[in-house]
C-alpha cells in the first residue's frame, strides 16, 4: 500500500468521517473526480477505503449531478456482490461530499505489482484474470458494463486473489465531463467505441480491457492506445516483447483486442473459454471453472505433504535458494524414493501412474512458487497440453515440447549438465521430472515418463 502525499486539499490524517465513525489514515489515489483514501473505522479498528468527490466539484455548478452519479457507483458496487469484486460497507454524505466505504484490499493493483515485479508468468497472470473475468461476468450479468478495467483497477490480496475496483466509469459515468476532458478512459486499455462521441458499447467493450489488461501482464508494456491504432500505429503483437507467451494467450489476446468489435468474442465468457486451461486447476478437465486455486502462492509455505512419509525440507530449502540443479538432483532421489525405486535409480510408466497425488502436488508446488510460476510439472503440462500432448507416445509432440521447454536446440537433445539451471532457462525447463538424470540414454525413458506424468488428471 503506498498513501500518497498531499495536504492542503482533501481530508487530512486523523479526520474523523460520519459522526467519527472513520478516521482518515492517509490518501491512497486520486482521480479526475474522486480521492481515494485508507481509513479506520472507529468502532472495530477496521481499515477500510473511503472514496469520495474531490472538494473542488463542491463550487461547480454541475455539483449535484456529479453527486447523484457517484450515489450511482456506491448503488452498482452494492449490487454487484461477488469474492473478486471490492465490497461495499456504507455510504454517506459528510458536509457536502458523498463518500463510499468499502472494504479495504490488502495488497498492490496490478500495474504496481507488475511495476515492482516485471513481467508475470502466464499461469499467474491467467489466474488473476480468470478471476477478475468472473468479477465482470457478474456485473454484466445485471445489465452493467465496467468500462475502467485496467491494471490500476485491479487489486491483487496477499494470498493472490484478484479484486476489481473503482466503478466510478461504470454506466457512464460523467460522460460529458470526461469526455471533454479525456478523462473517461485510460489509452491503451479503452477500446475504440470509448473515443466516439456516442459509443457504441456492450460487454466486448470490457472484453477489450480485460484482453489489453493481460497484455500488459505479459508484457509490461501498455497497449497501443485505439485511437492510435485507428491511425495506423499497430499494435505490437505481446509476442514480440515476450516470447515465452503461448500461442493460445496470444491468441486471445489479439482477438479480445480486434478493433472491431463485431470480431472480438461477444462476452467474457467467450473470450475466457479461449484461454488455456488453467494449471492448477487440479483434478478437473474440460469445463471451466469460477475459481482456480493459485498454483503460486508466493509468501505462503507450501505444505510439505507426502503420502509416503517423504521428507521435503531439503528440496525446499533447495529451491528457496535458487540451487535449481541440486532442487533438480533432490526432486530426482525424492521421486525415486517415493515410488520404491531408489536402488533401480530409474521410475517405470507404473511407477509415475501410481505416483502418490499429494508428493506428486507438493513437489509441484514448491517448484511452482519458488520460479515464480516458471518451472514445475503443472507448467509443463500446460504446455504439453497446448501442443496437443495427451499421453499418448507421440514423437513430433515430444519434440514440440523439448523445442518449447529448452530441452532440444536446433533439433539436438541437450545433454543433462547442458540444461539451463538458472530462472533464465525457458517456461517449463525445469525440473528434469526426476526422471534420468544421466546422459542423453535416459532419453526414451524421459519421453515414455514423460507422457505418463504430464497426462495425470490429478496434476
Ligand atoms: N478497496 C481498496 N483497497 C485498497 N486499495 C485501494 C482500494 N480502492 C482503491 N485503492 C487504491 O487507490 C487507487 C485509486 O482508487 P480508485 O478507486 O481506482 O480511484 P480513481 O478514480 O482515482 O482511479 C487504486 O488504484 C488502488 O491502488
Ligand atoms: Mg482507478
Amino acid at each position: 500500500m503506498i498513501l500518497v502525499g498531499g495536504e492542503g486539499n482533501g481530508l487530512d490524517a486523523g479526520q474523523g468521517l460520519n459522526g467519527d465513525r472513520y478516521i482518515i489514515e492517509g490518501k491512497l489515489g486520486e482521480g479526475g473526480f474522486g480521492v481515494t483514501y485508507l481509513a479506520q473505522k472507529a468502532q472495530n479498528r477496521q481499515r477500510v477505503v473511503i472514496k469520495t468527490l474531490k472538494d473542488e466539484l463542491l463550487s461547480d455548478p454541475n455539483f449535484a449531478r456529479y453527486r447523484d452519479r457517484f450515489r450511482d457507483e456506491a448503488l452498482l458496487l452494492s449490487l454487484c456482490k461477488h469474492p473478486n469484486i471490492v465490497q461495499i460497507d456504507n455510504y454517506f454524505i459528510d458536509g457536502d461530499l458523498p463518500c463510499i466505504a468499502m472494504e479495504y484490499v490488502a495488497g498492490e493493483d496490478l500495474w504496481k505489482l507488475v511495476e515492482k515485479r516485471g513481467i508475470l508468468s502466464e499461469t499467474e497472470a491467467l489466474n488473476y484474470i480468470r478471476k477478475v473475468g468472473e468479477a465482470v461476468i457478474v456485473v454484466h450479468e445485471k445489465g452493467l458494463l465496467h468500462r475502467d478495467i485496467k491494471p490500476q483497477n485491479i487489486m491483487v490480496r496477499d494470498n493472490q486473489d484478484a479484486v476489481l475496483i473503482d466503478f466510478g466509469l461504470a454506466r457512464g459515468f460523467i460522460p460529458d465531463r470526461t469526455q471533454q476532458m479525456s478523462l473517461g478512459l485510460t489509452h491503451g486499455f479503452a477500446p475504440p467505441e470509448q473515443y466516439g462521441e456516442i459509443g457504441r458499447f456492450a460487454e466486448y467493450t470490457d472484453v477489450y480491457a480485460l484482453a489489453a489488461t493481460l497484455y500488459y501482464l505479459l508484457t509490461k508494456t501498455p497497449p497501443t492506445a485505439a485511437f492510435m491504432r485507428a491511425l495506423n500505429h499497430p499494435l505490437k503483437p505481446p509476442f514480440q516483447i515476450n516470447p515465452n507467451i503461448s500461442d493460445a494467450v496470444q491468441r486471445a489476446i489479439l482477438k479480445g483486442m480486434e478493433m472491431d468489435e463485431t470480431k472480438r468474442p461477444q462476452s467474457v465468457e467467450k473470450w475466457l473459454a479461449m484461454l488455456p486451461q488453467a494449471t492448477g486447476n487440479w483434478g478437473q478437465r474440460g469445463g471451466v471453472s469460477p475459481t482456480i486455486p493459485s498454483p503460486q502462492p508466493a509468501p505462503q509455505p507450501v505444505n510439505l505433504i507426502s503420502a509416503k512419509g517423504v521428507d521435503y525440507r531439503q528440496l525446499d530449502r533447495l529451491l528457496a535458494s535458487g540451487k535449481w540443479k541440486e532442487a533438480d538432483e533432490e526432486t530426482a532421489n525424492k521421486m525415486l524414493e517415493v515410488a520404491g525405486r531408489t536402488e533401480e535409480g530409474w521410475l517405470r510408466s507404473e511407477d509415475i501412474d501410481r505416483f502418490p497425488c499429494a508428493d506428486l502436488r507438493t513437489i509441484d508446488q514448491l517448484w511452482v512458487k519458488y520460479s515464480n510460476g516458471r518451472f514445475g510439472f503443472s507448467v509443463q503440462k500446460r504446455i504439453y497440453e497446448s501442443l496437443g500432448g495427451t499421453g499418448k507416445d507421440d514423437e513430433k509432440i515430444w519434440k514440440a515440447f523439448g523445442d518449447r521447454v529448452g530441452w532440444r536446440v536446433n533439433k539436438e537433445w541437450l545433454y543433462y549438465n547442458d540444461l539451463k539451471f538458472n530462472t533464465k532457462a525457458q517456461e517449463g525447463h525445469l525440473p528434469r521430472m526426476g526422471l534420468g538424470v544421466g546422459g542423453r540414454f535416459g532419453l526414451l525413458r524421459i519421453r515414455c515418463g514423460c507422457g505418463t506424468l504430464l497426462s495425470r488428471r490429478d496434476l
